[in-house]
């Protein structure tokens, strides 16, 4: 299946990173295009229609505000169209592109090492609560979700909850990647090297995603393996409880929903 990407910014790269093949490429910054291109040994090309009159998959990696925009530009057409934009829900992307299947999903940074997550609004064919495997798809489908799951994971959602996980899983990158540099920082400050720290804490979060990943996502049981009763780790992890950890990363979810869905 030959894919198309309108847009190439961050997340578009990470995509064809993790695909590796090469990809059909347009940005309104030509030499953003052609260096993408590049990388995966694709073609850059002068317009989103010419990507869509020759891709068999049209990825819109552009911004959302820019839908209606990059919809004109292309044109009518059946070629199908999957969308990663935030905040655009199945209604307003048929509305955008009428007469073509619409696929809708939300990618997260580490695509681009096949080891994200991405979700999926369901449709019919693609069940909530499933993964790709569990789905009766038709043959666009299955192709297109099949597509998507070489990077990762893929959770199938209501249209509804895909932005709550996209306040989940796209921004965690960020969020972990500041948790890690804070322990980092702490380690620091009693004397450890960044760089040790760093190499310390990065293996620990790879490694407990893993055991997570093997005990069947249960975080409880991680903990408990971790903290025995009046034990060092329970004293750390009340500690952080103390500082407002829970209420952060709550705060942090309504922070990012907040613009497009005020309570
Ligand atoms: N980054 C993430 O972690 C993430 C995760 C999930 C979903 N998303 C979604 O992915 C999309 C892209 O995000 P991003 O972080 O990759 O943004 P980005 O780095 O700003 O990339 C967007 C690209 O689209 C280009 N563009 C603007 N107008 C265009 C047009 N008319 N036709 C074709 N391309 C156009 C932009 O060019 P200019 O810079 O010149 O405007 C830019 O190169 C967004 O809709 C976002 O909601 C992002």
């Amino acid at each position: 299946m030959q894919i198309g990407l309108i847009g190439c910014g961050n997340m578009a790269r990470a995509l064809a990173r993790g695909w590796g093949r090469p990809l059909l490429c347009a940005d309104p910054i030509a030499e953003r295009a052609r260096a993408l291109a590049a990388e995966v040994r694709g073609e850059a090309l002068a317009s989103n229609a010419e990507v869509a009159a020759r891709a068999d998959l049209v990825i819109l990696c552009h911004k959302p505000a820019q839908l209606a925009a990059v919809a004109a530009e292309v044109g009518p057409g059946t070629t199908p169209v999957a969308s990663i934009l935030a905040v655009t829900p199945l209604a307003a992307l048929r509305e955008a592109y009428p007469g073509r299947p619409v696929y809708r999903f939300i990618p997260s940074l580490p695509v681009e090492v096949r080891q994200g997550a991405v979700v999926q609004a369901a449709g019919p064919g693609i069940v909530v609560g499933g993964t790709a495997e569990d789905a009766q798809p038709g043959e666009l489908d299955a192709a297109v979700a099949g597509l998507f799951a070489e990077l990762g994971t893929l959770v199938v959602l209501d249209d509804a909850l895909v932005d709550v996980a996209m306040g989940l899983m796209s921004c965690a990158p960020a969020y972990v990647a500041l948790v890690a540099e804070a322990q980092v920082d702490a380690g620091v400050r009693r004397g450890i090297p960044a760089a040790q720290g760093a190499e310390l804490v990065v293996q620990t979060l790879a490694g407990t995603a893993e055991l997570l990943r093997r005990r069947g996502y249960d975080t409880m049981a991680v903990r408990r393996e971790v903290s025995s009763p009046g034990g060092l780790t329970a004293r750390g992890v009340d500690a952080l409880e103390r500082a407002g950890l829970r209420r952060a990363f709550s705060d942090a979810l309504d922070a990012v929903l907040e613009p497009a869905y005020p309570r």
